[in-house]
């Protein structure tokens, strides 16, 4: 298939494109560069040996979508990673991500379905499910109070995609709810470059690892969990892309609007990652309990089954890998990218 790759030069993005090189797909990449840079394209045309066509396009520009839709063959899907993605930045600044994610997503879509494209992959969040309903989270479990403008726009834009479909069933949505996407491509070469101080706590405990922070904050020890504190699916980043890749098939047997969890269904709470950061690296971690984060919950796993059943996609890498990939990619990019 000829598929659009929008955000494709950042962290999923880039890591989505080598699988579906590798599986024999062609690509464009899309990105206006806000949140990445070009070198993970070369890095990726490293890997799989071929260039990775990319384009400069900001997604809220009719015109330059406009355009690079008119300079290509037919796409047959677009996986639309492009958004601003950092939770407490989206706080401090919700004008600019309600902006960004949404008008990016309804100008793409509406120029879509004026070239005949009508399938569409988005990357979705486990936020949308807020406080979940029950654990763990099936993908029926409704939605729920979303604390944060970030978590807002993936919502929004699952409706307004779902909207788009009902007005012309002739659509294909899939929705895909990423659980917590960390580790990077075994080769090293690629990897999640945050900007700033990391929110996350992975690139957190890589760049204490490397030297570049001096130790990690464990956000609250009183949780109801084994040990204390909160409990999260981790998902390889390579896991994941492969997902997208199975999630090609929804579309080709018209799935309509198809929603599906993509996570490993196994929690690991922040002492256990940290521990097996340590022995899968052998680099120590030193940390200090600090008090809870502000809109964090105890724990949140997935059930994911479904995509199991129905695109034949299940994660593969385990915790060890996770890390000792996250490491490998910190270890020879003290820097990221730059
Ligand atoms: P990322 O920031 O590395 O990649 C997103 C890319 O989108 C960046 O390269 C950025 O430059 C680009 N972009 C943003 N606005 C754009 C615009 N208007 N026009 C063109 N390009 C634009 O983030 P990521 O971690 O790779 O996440 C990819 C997608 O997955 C995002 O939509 C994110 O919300 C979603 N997601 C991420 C996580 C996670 O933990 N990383 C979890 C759930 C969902
Ligand atoms: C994981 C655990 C923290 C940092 C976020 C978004 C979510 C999704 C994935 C996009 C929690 C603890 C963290 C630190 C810590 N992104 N922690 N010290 O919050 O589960 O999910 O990323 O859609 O929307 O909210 O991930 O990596 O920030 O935290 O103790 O320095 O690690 O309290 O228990 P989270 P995270």
């Amino acid at each position: 298939m000829h598929i659009l790759v929008t955000g494709g030069t950042g962290y999923i993005g880039s890591h989505a494109v080598v699988e579906l090189i590798r599986e024999g797909h062609t690509v464009l990449v899309a990105d206006n560069l806000v949140n990445s840079t070009e070198e993970s394209l070369r890095r990726v045309a490293q890997i799989v040996g071929q260039p990775i066509p990319f384009v400069n396009v900001d997604l809220r520009e009719r015109e330059q979508v406009e355009r690079m839709f008119q300079a290509q063959p037919k796409f047959d899907c677009c996986m639309h990673f492009a958004g601003l993605k950092a939770v407490g930045e989206s706080v401090a600044q919700p004008l600019r991500y309600y902006e960004n994610n949404l008008n990016s997503t309804i100008v793409l879509a509406d120029v879509m379905g004026k070239h005949g494209c009508k399938n569409i992959i988005f990357s979705s969040s486990a936020t949308v499910y807020g406080t979940p309903d029950h654990i763990p989270v099936t993908e029926d479990c409704p939605k729920g109070i979303i604390s944060n403008p970030y978590g807002q726009t993936k919502s929004m834009i699952e409706q307004i995609l779902t909207d788009v479909h009902t007005a012309d069933p002739g659509w294909n949505v899939v929705l895909l709810r990423y659980f917590n996407p960390i580790g990077a491509h075994p080769s090293g070469l690629i990897g999640e470059d945050p900007t700033g101080t990391p929110n996350n706590l992975m690139p957190y405990i890589t760049q204490v690892a490397v030297g570049k922070l001096k130790e990690l904050g464990i956000f609250g020890n009183d949780y109801d969990t084994p040990d204390g504190t909160g409990v999260r699916d981790y998902i390889h980043v390579v896991d994941l892309a492969k997902g997208h890749v199975k999630a090609l098939q929804a579309l080709e047997r018209n799935c309509g609007v198809a929603i599906y969890n993509l996570g490993t269904g196994r929690g690991y709470s922040v002492l256990e990652l940290v521990n097996a950061f340590m022995k899968a690296t052998g680099v120590n971690i030193p940390y200090s309990i600090k008090p809870r984060r502000p809109g964090d919950i105890a724990i949140y796993y997935s059930d994911p089954s479904k995509a199991k059943r129905e695109l034949g996609w299940e994660a593969e890498l385990g915790v060890e890998e996770m890390c000792a990939d996250a490491w490998r990619w910190q270890e020879n990019n003290p820097q990221g990218f730059q």
